[in-house]
Protein backbone atom coordinates (compact mmCIF):
# COMPACT_ATOMS: atom_id res chain seq x y z
CA UNK A 1 0.00 0.00 0.00
CA UNK A 2 1.17 3.17 -0.82
CA UNK A 3 2.35 5.58 1.91
CA UNK A 4 -0.35 8.14 3.40
CA UNK A 5 -0.04 11.24 5.38
CA UNK A 6 -2.68 11.81 7.80
CA UNK A 7 -3.98 15.45 8.40
CA UNK A 8 -5.97 17.28 10.74
CA UNK A 9 -8.51 19.90 9.17
CA UNK A 10 -10.44 21.17 12.09
CA UNK A 11 -10.31 18.06 13.50
CA UNK A 12 -11.27 16.31 11.32
CA UNK A 13 -8.80 13.42 10.51
CA UNK A 14 -7.90 12.19 6.86
CA UNK A 15 -5.77 10.16 5.49
CA UNK A 16 -4.30 11.53 1.78
CA UNK A 17 -1.53 10.72 -0.42
CA UNK A 18 1.63 12.78 -0.06
CA UNK A 19 1.53 15.89 -2.65
CA UNK A 20 -2.03 16.43 -1.96
CA UNK A 21 -2.64 20.16 -0.89
CA UNK A 22 -3.94 21.36 2.20
CA UNK A 23 -7.03 22.46 0.10
CA UNK A 24 -7.44 19.70 -2.05
CA UNK A 25 -7.68 17.48 1.67
CA UNK A 26 -10.68 19.73 3.20
CA UNK A 27 -12.56 18.59 -0.14
CA UNK A 28 -11.98 15.06 0.67
CA UNK A 29 -13.81 16.05 4.18
CA UNK A 30 -16.17 18.50 2.34
CA UNK A 31 -18.90 20.26 3.89
CA UNK A 32 -18.23 24.21 5.77
CA UNK A 33 -14.77 22.92 6.45
CA UNK A 34 -13.56 24.07 3.24
CA UNK A 35 -11.39 26.73 2.53
CA UNK A 36 -12.85 29.15 -0.09
CA UNK A 37 -11.38 29.53 -3.39
CA UNK A 38 -10.75 32.10 -6.15
CA UNK A 39 -8.28 31.56 -8.19
CA UNK A 40 -7.28 27.63 -7.83
CA UNK A 41 -8.85 26.10 -10.71
CA UNK A 42 -8.70 21.87 -10.74
CA UNK A 43 -7.90 21.81 -14.42
CA UNK A 44 -6.10 25.28 -14.66
CA UNK A 45 -2.71 23.16 -14.08
CA UNK A 46 -0.41 26.58 -12.11
CA UNK A 47 -3.76 28.25 -11.31
CA UNK A 48 -3.61 28.86 -7.28
CA UNK A 49 -2.02 31.18 -5.12
CA UNK A 50 -3.36 34.66 -6.24
CA UNK A 51 -6.29 35.62 -4.45
CA UNK A 52 -5.53 34.69 -0.43
CA UNK A 53 -8.91 33.19 -0.48
CA UNK A 54 -7.84 29.86 0.99
CA UNK A 55 -5.67 30.86 3.86
CA UNK A 56 -5.68 28.57 6.97
CA UNK A 57 -3.51 28.32 9.88
CA UNK A 58 -1.14 25.31 10.27
CA UNK A 59 -1.23 25.08 14.15
CA UNK A 60 1.44 21.79 13.88
CA UNK A 61 3.51 21.78 10.85
CA UNK A 62 4.05 18.17 10.88
CA UNK A 63 4.63 14.81 13.31
CA UNK A 64 8.30 14.95 13.13
CA UNK A 65 8.17 18.91 13.63
CA UNK A 66 5.11 20.06 15.26
CA UNK A 67 5.83 23.71 15.42
CA UNK A 68 3.12 25.63 13.74
CA UNK A 69 3.95 27.57 10.45
CA UNK A 70 4.55 31.12 11.60
CA UNK A 71 2.46 32.58 9.39
CA UNK A 72 -1.29 31.66 7.64
CA UNK A 73 -0.57 29.54 4.33
CA UNK A 74 -2.59 29.43 1.09
CA UNK A 75 -4.01 26.20 1.13
CA UNK A 76 -4.46 25.86 -2.41
CA UNK A 77 -0.48 26.06 -2.86
CA UNK A 78 0.72 24.00 0.51
CA UNK A 79 0.94 20.42 0.76
CA UNK A 80 0.20 18.45 3.56
CA UNK A 81 3.02 16.83 5.78
CA UNK A 82 2.03 13.66 7.96
CA UNK A 83 0.55 14.62 11.32
CA UNK A 84 -0.16 17.97 10.27
CA UNK A 85 -3.27 19.80 11.95
CA UNK A 86 -4.95 22.95 10.34
CA UNK A 87 -7.81 25.62 11.51
CA UNK A 88 -9.79 26.79 9.02
CA UNK A 89 -13.06 27.62 10.54
CA UNK A 90 -12.54 27.00 13.68
CA UNK A 91 -9.98 29.72 14.18
CA UNK A 92 -10.67 33.13 14.77
CA UNK A 93 -7.30 34.27 13.20
CA UNK A 94 -8.17 33.01 9.49
CA UNK A 95 -11.85 34.49 9.33
CA UNK A 96 -10.30 37.63 10.48
CA UNK A 97 -7.25 37.72 7.94
CA UNK A 98 -10.58 36.43 5.46
CA UNK A 99 -12.85 39.40 5.57
CA UNK A 100 -9.69 41.85 5.43
CA UNK A 101 -9.08 39.73 1.99
CA UNK A 102 -12.41 40.34 0.87
CA UNK A 103 -12.30 43.90 1.79
CA UNK A 104 -8.85 44.35 -0.80
CA UNK A 105 -10.79 41.93 -2.90
CA UNK A 106 -13.57 44.67 -3.16
CA UNK A 107 -11.26 47.93 -3.10
CA UNK A 108 -11.53 47.95 -6.67
CA UNK A 109 -14.17 45.99 -7.31
CA UNK A 110 -17.63 47.75 -8.49
CA UNK A 111 -20.53 47.01 -6.16
CA UNK A 112 -23.50 47.17 -9.11
CA UNK A 113 -24.29 43.27 -8.30
CA UNK A 114 -27.94 44.90 -9.32
CA UNK A 115 -27.20 45.01 -12.70
CA UNK A 116 -24.12 43.01 -13.10
CA UNK A 117 -24.85 39.50 -15.65
CA UNK A 118 -23.15 37.62 -12.78
CA UNK A 119 -25.04 38.22 -10.05
CA UNK A 120 -26.48 35.00 -8.60
CA UNK A 121 -23.77 32.89 -9.55
CA UNK A 122 -20.96 35.49 -8.75
CA UNK A 123 -18.26 33.79 -6.22
CA UNK A 124 -17.10 37.41 -5.36
CA UNK A 125 -20.94 38.01 -4.22
CA UNK A 126 -20.89 34.60 -2.44
CA UNK A 127 -17.74 35.43 -0.50
CA UNK A 128 -19.14 38.94 0.39
CA UNK A 129 -21.71 37.71 1.62
CA UNK A 130 -20.46 35.35 3.61
CA UNK A 131 -16.71 36.58 4.90
CA UNK A 132 -17.07 39.97 4.06
CA UNK A 133 -17.75 43.13 6.18
CA UNK A 134 -21.40 45.31 6.15
CA UNK A 135 -19.70 48.60 5.10
CA UNK A 136 -16.74 49.62 2.77
CA UNK A 137 -14.20 51.78 4.51
CA UNK A 138 -12.83 52.83 0.88
CA UNK A 139 -13.18 55.84 0.26
CA UNK A 140 -11.16 56.32 -3.04
CA UNK A 141 -12.26 56.58 -6.52
CA UNK A 142 -12.44 52.84 -7.61
CA UNK A 143 -10.46 52.10 -11.07
CA UNK A 144 -12.70 52.27 -14.11
CA UNK A 145 -12.03 50.98 -17.97
CA UNK A 146 -13.62 50.96 -20.82
CA UNK A 147 -15.73 47.37 -21.77
CA UNK A 148 -13.56 45.73 -24.27
CA UNK A 149 -14.96 42.74 -27.05
CA UNK A 150 -13.05 39.74 -27.37
CA UNK A 151 -14.15 38.48 -30.33
CA UNK A 152 -17.85 38.53 -30.91
CA UNK A 153 -18.97 36.14 -28.70
CA UNK A 154 -17.51 37.26 -25.14
CA UNK A 155 -16.98 40.83 -23.58
CA UNK A 156 -14.60 41.97 -20.67
CA UNK A 157 -15.42 44.24 -18.31
CA UNK A 158 -12.04 44.69 -16.58
CA UNK A 159 -13.51 47.04 -13.87
CA UNK A 160 -15.01 43.39 -12.41
CA UNK A 161 -11.66 41.82 -12.18
CA UNK A 162 -10.24 40.60 -9.28
CA UNK A 163 -7.03 39.51 -11.28
CA UNK A 164 -7.42 35.88 -10.35
CA UNK A 165 -5.36 34.61 -13.78
CA UNK A 166 -8.11 32.07 -14.45
CA UNK A 167 -8.61 33.02 -18.05
CA UNK A 168 -5.04 33.38 -18.85
CA UNK A 169 -4.28 29.85 -17.86
CA UNK A 170 -7.12 28.62 -19.53
CA UNK A 171 -6.00 30.94 -22.73
CA UNK A 172 -2.89 29.38 -22.14
CA UNK A 173 -3.75 25.89 -21.92
CA UNK A 174 -7.30 25.29 -23.39
CA UNK A 175 -6.41 27.15 -26.37
CA UNK A 176 -3.85 26.33 -29.15
CA UNK A 177 -1.93 29.42 -29.09
CA UNK A 178 -1.63 32.47 -26.31
CA UNK A 179 -4.06 35.01 -26.63
CA UNK A 180 -4.35 37.44 -23.84
CA UNK A 181 -2.51 38.16 -20.48
CA UNK A 182 -2.15 40.03 -17.75
CA UNK A 183 -0.18 43.69 -18.46
CA UNK A 184 1.24 46.05 -15.96
CA UNK A 185 1.52 45.05 -12.17
CA UNK A 186 -0.08 46.40 -8.84
CA UNK A 187 -3.15 48.82 -9.14
CA UNK A 188 -1.90 49.44 -12.63
CA UNK A 189 -2.58 45.37 -14.00
CA UNK A 190 -5.21 44.64 -16.48
CA UNK A 191 -6.10 41.73 -18.33
CA UNK A 192 -4.90 42.64 -22.09
CA UNK A 193 -5.82 41.72 -26.06
CA UNK A 194 -2.66 42.70 -26.26
CA UNK A 195 -1.36 40.34 -28.58
CA UNK A 196 -4.44 39.95 -30.51
CA UNK A 197 -8.06 41.71 -30.26
CA UNK A 198 -9.61 38.22 -30.81
CA UNK A 199 -10.17 35.35 -29.26
CA UNK A 200 -10.93 33.32 -32.35
CA UNK A 201 -10.45 29.61 -31.54
CA UNK A 202 -12.20 26.55 -30.88
CA UNK A 203 -12.22 26.54 -26.82
CA UNK A 204 -12.22 30.53 -25.63
CA UNK A 205 -15.49 30.60 -24.68
CA UNK A 206 -14.57 28.75 -21.53
CA UNK A 207 -13.05 31.93 -19.95
CA UNK A 208 -16.22 33.14 -19.30
CA UNK A 209 -17.10 30.14 -17.42
CA UNK A 210 -13.58 30.30 -15.23
CA UNK A 211 -14.09 33.64 -14.64
CA UNK A 212 -15.64 33.87 -10.85
CA UNK A 213 -17.08 37.20 -11.20
CA UNK A 214 -18.42 39.43 -13.92
CA UNK A 215 -16.05 40.10 -15.60
CA UNK A 216 -15.79 38.03 -18.77
CA UNK A 217 -19.27 37.91 -19.61
CA UNK A 218 -20.80 35.53 -22.42
CA UNK A 219 -22.44 37.97 -25.24
CA UNK A 220 -25.08 35.96 -26.19
CA UNK A 221 -26.48 35.86 -22.83
CA UNK A 222 -26.15 39.09 -21.48
CA UNK A 223 -28.91 41.07 -20.05
CA UNK A 224 -31.04 38.14 -21.19
CA UNK A 225 -32.29 36.87 -17.82
CA UNK A 226 -31.28 36.79 -14.19
CA UNK A 227 -30.32 33.34 -13.61
CA UNK A 228 -32.55 32.88 -10.81
CA UNK A 229 -35.54 32.99 -13.65
CA UNK A 230 -33.84 30.65 -15.61
CA UNK A 231 -34.08 26.55 -15.57
CA UNK A 232 -30.38 24.70 -15.86
CA UNK A 233 -30.89 20.84 -17.43
CA UNK A 234 -27.66 18.69 -17.92
CA UNK A 235 -27.53 17.50 -21.65
CA UNK A 236 -25.32 16.29 -24.60
CA UNK A 237 -24.80 16.00 -28.11
CA UNK A 238 -22.53 14.24 -30.09
CA UNK A 239 -19.48 16.51 -30.41
CA UNK A 240 -15.91 15.52 -32.45
CA UNK A 241 -14.27 18.53 -30.42
CA UNK A 242 -15.47 17.92 -27.29
CA UNK A 243 -17.62 16.06 -24.51
CA UNK A 244 -20.92 17.70 -25.59
CA UNK A 245 -21.57 17.41 -22.17
CA UNK A 246 -23.10 20.88 -21.29
CA UNK A 247 -25.92 22.80 -19.18
CA UNK A 248 -28.73 24.05 -21.16
CA UNK A 249 -30.20 27.09 -19.19
CA UNK A 250 -34.03 27.51 -20.19
CA UNK A 251 -36.17 30.53 -20.56
CA UNK A 252 -39.50 29.17 -20.82
CA UNK A 253 -38.82 26.86 -23.87
CA UNK A 254 -36.04 28.56 -24.78
CA UNK A 255 -32.45 27.67 -24.35
CA UNK A 256 -30.60 31.15 -23.86
CA UNK A 257 -27.23 29.77 -22.62
CA UNK A 258 -25.41 26.61 -22.97
CA UNK A 259 -22.24 26.31 -20.33
CA UNK A 260 -19.87 23.82 -19.05
CA UNK A 261 -21.29 21.67 -16.22
CA UNK A 262 -19.89 22.90 -12.91
CA UNK A 263 -19.24 20.79 -10.34
CA UNK A 264 -20.05 22.08 -6.23
CA UNK A 265 -16.60 23.91 -6.28
CA UNK A 266 -18.09 26.20 -9.13
CA UNK A 267 -15.57 24.67 -11.50
CA UNK A 268 -16.20 23.12 -14.96
CA UNK A 269 -16.11 19.63 -15.16
CA UNK A 270 -15.31 19.35 -18.62
CA UNK A 271 -14.17 22.37 -21.23
CA UNK A 272 -16.99 22.61 -24.12
CA UNK A 273 -16.19 23.53 -27.39
CA UNK A 274 -17.45 27.36 -29.02
CA UNK A 275 -20.09 25.28 -31.25
CA UNK A 276 -21.17 23.79 -28.27
CA UNK A 277 -21.33 26.93 -26.35
CA UNK A 278 -22.71 29.51 -29.11
CA UNK A 279 -24.50 27.83 -31.88
CA UNK A 280 -26.76 25.50 -30.55
CA UNK A 281 -29.29 27.38 -29.00
CA UNK A 282 -32.07 24.64 -29.91
CA UNK A 283 -33.53 22.10 -27.87
CA UNK A 284 -33.19 19.82 -31.28
CA UNK A 285 -29.52 19.74 -30.87
CA UNK A 286 -29.76 18.18 -27.79
CA UNK A 287 -30.28 14.77 -25.75
CA UNK A 288 -31.68 16.31 -22.05
CA UNK A 289 -31.02 13.95 -19.18
CA UNK A 290 -31.81 15.93 -16.38
CA UNK A 291 -32.55 18.82 -14.47
CA UNK A 292 -29.20 20.06 -13.04
CA UNK A 293 -28.90 19.51 -9.26
CA UNK A 294 -28.75 23.26 -7.86
CA UNK A 295 -27.11 23.91 -3.93
CA UNK A 296 -30.05 24.54 -2.11
CA UNK A 297 -28.24 27.96 -0.96
CA UNK A 298 -28.09 29.38 -4.10
CA UNK A 299 -30.19 31.71 -5.30
CA UNK A 300 -30.90 30.00 -8.75
CA UNK A 301 -33.34 28.41 -6.84
CA UNK A 302 -34.57 30.43 -5.45
CA UNK A 303 -37.26 30.20 -8.10
CA UNK A 304 -38.40 27.48 -6.40
CA UNK A 305 -36.13 25.58 -8.81
CA UNK A 306 -37.08 21.91 -8.24
CA UNK A 307 -36.58 18.59 -9.30
CA UNK A 308 -40.12 17.36 -9.88
CA UNK A 309 -41.53 20.92 -11.79
CA UNK A 310 -39.05 20.58 -14.47
CA UNK A 311 -40.09 16.90 -14.99
CA UNK A 312 -43.19 17.87 -17.29
CA UNK A 313 -41.13 20.36 -19.37
CA UNK A 314 -38.28 17.81 -19.71
CA UNK A 315 -40.79 15.07 -20.86
CA UNK A 316 -42.10 17.22 -23.38
CA UNK A 317 -39.04 18.36 -24.67
CA UNK A 318 -38.19 14.64 -25.40
CA UNK A 319 -40.89 13.92 -27.11
S1 LIG B 1 -11.17 38.41 -16.17
FE1 LIG B 1 -12.11 36.98 -14.67
S2 LIG B 1 -10.95 35.06 -14.94
FE2 LIG B 1 -9.74 36.69 -15.90
S3 LIG B 1 -8.32 37.37 -14.29
FE3 LIG B 1 -10.12 38.74 -14.22
S4 LIG B 1 -11.46 37.79 -12.68
FE4 LIG B 1 -9.98 36.23 -13.27
S1 LIG C 1 -7.47 30.00 -4.03
FE1 LIG C 1 -5.64 29.91 -2.89
S2 LIG C 1 -4.74 31.85 -3.20
FE2 LIG C 1 -6.55 31.92 -4.42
Amino acid sequence: MSEKFKVTIDNIVIEVDPGTTILNAARMIGGDIVPPAMCYYTKLQGSGGKCRTCLVKVSQGSEKDPRPMPKLVASCRTTVMDGMVVQNITSPEVIEARKGVVEILLINHPLDCPVCDQAGECHLQDLSFEHGAEQTRYEFKRRTFERIDIGDKIQLHMNRCILCYRCVFTADQITNERVHGVLNRGDASEISTYITKAVDNDFSGNMIDVCPVGALTDKTFRFKNRVWFTKPVDAHCECDKCSGKVTLWYKGEDVIRVTGRKDQYGEVQDFICNTCRFDKKKTSDWTIEKPTEIDPRSVISANHYEMEHMLPVIDKKIM
